[in-house]
């Protein structure tokens, strides 16, 4: 038996990775992170199946051609596509990254109004040619609203299978303590963003630790946390679009990486991670919007922390970001089948 047979033997089975807006910004990172094994290992072969509109198709073969002149070991096949019902078939993980951008003068109701309809479509695209186990994450904004959207028009999926961004919100505030304290990033523990991924968001120090102790020892200054704090995390996206020209690409391509990775692998020990996912009742967060929760993972399965104590301030901000939420669900009411 030659090596390179026993090789073969023993190679997993590729994963199907469904890439949608895969010619955007955020996948130009994000791909690459993915076919180097940054996401499933350097050891899981991946089909990097990818989607976007038809006016991008020219641009999505330039990508292809890039993925193929990196020669990973690990990527075994690409495939684009215009059309989400090859992308998503038999796709075992689906992140959701197109959408229409925002353009000037458009308000984010607006914004919602384009998009749910995709959204809608891809679920039930998901519904039929994906897995029954495919997990997904959504990306492209409104990002939780699109993924309430996505598990109403998607009945045969697991509805605990679909989550929506908050991890690099949760990865700014990580950040931006660490720097502030002039300590490690990897000192930051249990940090919390509830609620929507936009300006309501609430960026939470209350139970994070550095080092084991509460971080609020450290930060004496609650005049920092509450007026410093709060508003750069929450405003972070639009401060780096001022100076870029263009919105978070890499940062975003490299939290997508880690939500996936911990969702399927496992959140680090004594720490949580912040995800969108489906709101139970937890922390008086009524069922039924995709709320970013403090979770920790394993096997795959992800679970809320629970009876963490909530000042009276946190439940104003945290109820203010629900009731955002509950707005943008009325207004894609239409499109909630189920
Ligand atoms: P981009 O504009 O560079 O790329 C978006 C891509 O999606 C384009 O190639 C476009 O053709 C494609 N697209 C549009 N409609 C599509 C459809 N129906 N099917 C497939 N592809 C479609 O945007 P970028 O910077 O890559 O961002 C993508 C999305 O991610 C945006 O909605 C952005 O607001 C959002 N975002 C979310 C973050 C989060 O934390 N949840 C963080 C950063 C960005």
């Amino acid at each position: 038996m030659t090596a390179l047979f026993v090789q073969e033997i023993f190679m997993k089975v590729p994963i199907r990775i469904a890439v949608t807006g895969a010619a955007g910004q955020i996948s130009y990172s994000l791909l690459f992170r993915i076919a180097n094994g940054d996401m499933l290992g350097k050891d899981q072969p991946v089909i990097l199946q990818l989607l976007d509109i038809t006016p991008a198709q020219q641009t999505l073969r330039g990508v292809a051609m890039e993925l193929e002149d990196c020669v990973f070991p690990m990527l075994h096949q690409v495939i684009i596509t215009d059309d989400p019902k090859i992308a998503f078939r038999n796709a075992e993980i689906a992140l959701l990254v197109g959408a229409r951008p925002r353009s000037k003068g458009m308000e984010r109701y607006d914004l919602i109004k384009v998009n749910a309809e995709t959204f809608a479509e891809q679920g039930k695209i998901l519904n039929t040619y994906a897995a029954p186990h495919v997990k997904i994450l959504v990306v492209g904004n409104p990002a939780n609203t699109n993924a309430l959207i996505l598990l109403h028009n998607a009945p045969n999926l697991d509805p605990r299978n679909i989550s929506s961004m908050m991890r690099l919100d949760h990865n700014r505030a990580i950040g931006l303590v660490a720097r502030k304290l002039s300590q490690p990033v990897t000192s930051i523990r249990k940090m919390i963003v509830w609620g929507n991924h936009s300006s309501t968001q609430y960026p939470d120090l209350s139970h994070a630790e550095m080092d084991g102790r509460s971080i609020l020892e450290f930060l004496p200054d609650r005049n920092w946390v509450e007026n410093e704090f709060v508003p750069t995390v929450q405003s972070r996206g639009t401060v780096v679009i001022e100076a870029r020209g263009l919105s978070s690409a890499a940062s975003a391509a490299n939290a997508i990486v880690g939500h996936m990775r911990d969702w399927i692998f496992g959140s680090p020990p004594d720490d949580w991670v912040t995800m969108s996912v489906l709101s139970d009742g937890s922390y008086d967060i009524p069922a039924g919007v995709l709320y970013g929760f403090p979770v920790t993972c394993q096997n795959g399965n992800y679970r809320i922390i629970q009876n963490l104590p909530i000042s009276e301030t946190g439940h104003r901000n945290m109820m203010a970001s629900y009731l955002e939420l509950l707005k943008e669900k009325e207004q894609v009411k239409h499109l909630l089948q189920q």
